[in-house]
């Protein structure tokens, strides 16, 4: 038995990855600004931190064994105006700094430490259809995204100066009924509409929310996993294809595709759109090369399970 604290373990794959820990007879202790708001129950605990403040529980550094590091705000939660961009990336870069600072000056026995990145370091596939999907070793995309995704995986890297194991999970649309990117697909779905996303063209990197905790697992677990990995299912799919997919399995053959006129979309989400319109190709090879074996590695497997999960 291990003790895994989790920073951000109150959000979406937070709460699915403390589950499977428990499961696994391992304890837990959520790292949050808010530990006021949760009970503990059993091997779960909360501990408060804020990156923003820079304060941290020492006594929650000392205990732990491993590190999993989700926290940040979120990317498309609200509309991109200058203050919520630098709270995008402040929280990223100031969590990621604070953990640093912790793990340097409180005594520890942290060996590992897993963190989260997402596949918006990456630029739009350079042509559409079948682009050359994107590896590990491509540069950082001169964008908002781009940018955020390079300084905050660099807020790390005094992780493997310590000595240290650091494995960076460049995550993509994480698959969930609990929320993210599907349960607004899902939303229109309810009075019949499978609304396509302007042409539906622009290709999804996704993974399965389950085989993204398994992957967090497999990565904490495996010492020789070290440094950036891609974690995204092996088959991406275009959003036509996926809203399409999830319409037939949610109403069969009652329901209205339709598609959002990509201008409509930049109108309502300002620079945001930029996230449901850009088409990103990106490859599991190096994941699937390390030995990792999805559960559901295509989009009918991967909706299938979800919708059956509601
Ligand atoms: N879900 C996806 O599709 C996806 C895709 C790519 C990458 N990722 C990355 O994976 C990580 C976890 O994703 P998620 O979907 O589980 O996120 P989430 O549901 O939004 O949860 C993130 C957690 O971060 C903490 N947080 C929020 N705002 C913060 C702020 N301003 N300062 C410090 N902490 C803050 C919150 O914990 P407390 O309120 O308890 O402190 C929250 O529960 C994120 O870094 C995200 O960018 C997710």
């Amino acid at each position: 038995m291990q003790t895994i604290l989790i920073t951000g373990g109150t959000g979406l794959i937070g709460k699915a990855l403390t589950s499977a820990l428990l499961a696994a007879g391992h304890k837990v202790i959520i790292l949050t600004r808010n530990p006021d708001r949760y009970q503990e129950s059993g091997k779960l605990s909360y501990a408060a931190w804020d990156p923003a403040a820079g304060t941290i529980d020492e006594a929650a550094i000392r205990k732990g064994s491993a590190v999993i590091h989700l926290a940040g705000a979120g990317v498309a939660d609200k509309r991109w105006s200058v203050k919520r961009k630098m709270e995008i990336l402040n929280s990223r870069v100031k969590g990621g700094e604070l953990l640093c600072k912790a793990l340097t000056t409180i005594p520890n026995e942290i060996s590992v430490v897993v963190a989260a990145s997402a596949i918006g370091w990456y630029g739009p596939d350079p042509v559409i259809p079948n682009p050359k999907p994107f590896e590990e070793t491509a540069p950082a995309y001169d964008d908002f995204l781009g940018s955020t995704c390079q300084i905050w995986e660099r807020s790390m890297d005094p992780i493997t100066a310590m000595g240290k194991r650091l494995v960076v999970l460049r995550t993509g649309i994480v698959l969930a009924m609990e929320g993210g990117a599907l349960a607004e697909f899902v939303k229109p779905l309810r009075f019949g509409f499978a609304t396509i996303l302007s042409s539906g063209k622009q290709m999804i990197s996704w993974i399965h929310l389950q085989d993204l905790v398994r992957l967090y697992l497999n990565a904490m677990e495996s010492g020789s996993w070290q440094g950036i990995y891609n974690a995204v299912g092996p088959i991406p799919v275009n959003n036509k294809n996926l809203v399409l997919t999830l319409a037939k399995l949610v109403r069969g053959s009652s329901f209205l595709p339709i598609h959002v006129p990509g201008i409509l979309l930049k109108m309502v989400l300002g620079e945001m759109s930029i996230e449901v319109l850009k088409s990103t190709t990106v490859s599991s090879s190096k994941i699937r090369t390390a030995g990792f074996q999805f559960a559901f590695p295509t989009i009918e497997s991967a909706l299938n399970s979800l919708i059956k999960s509601t």
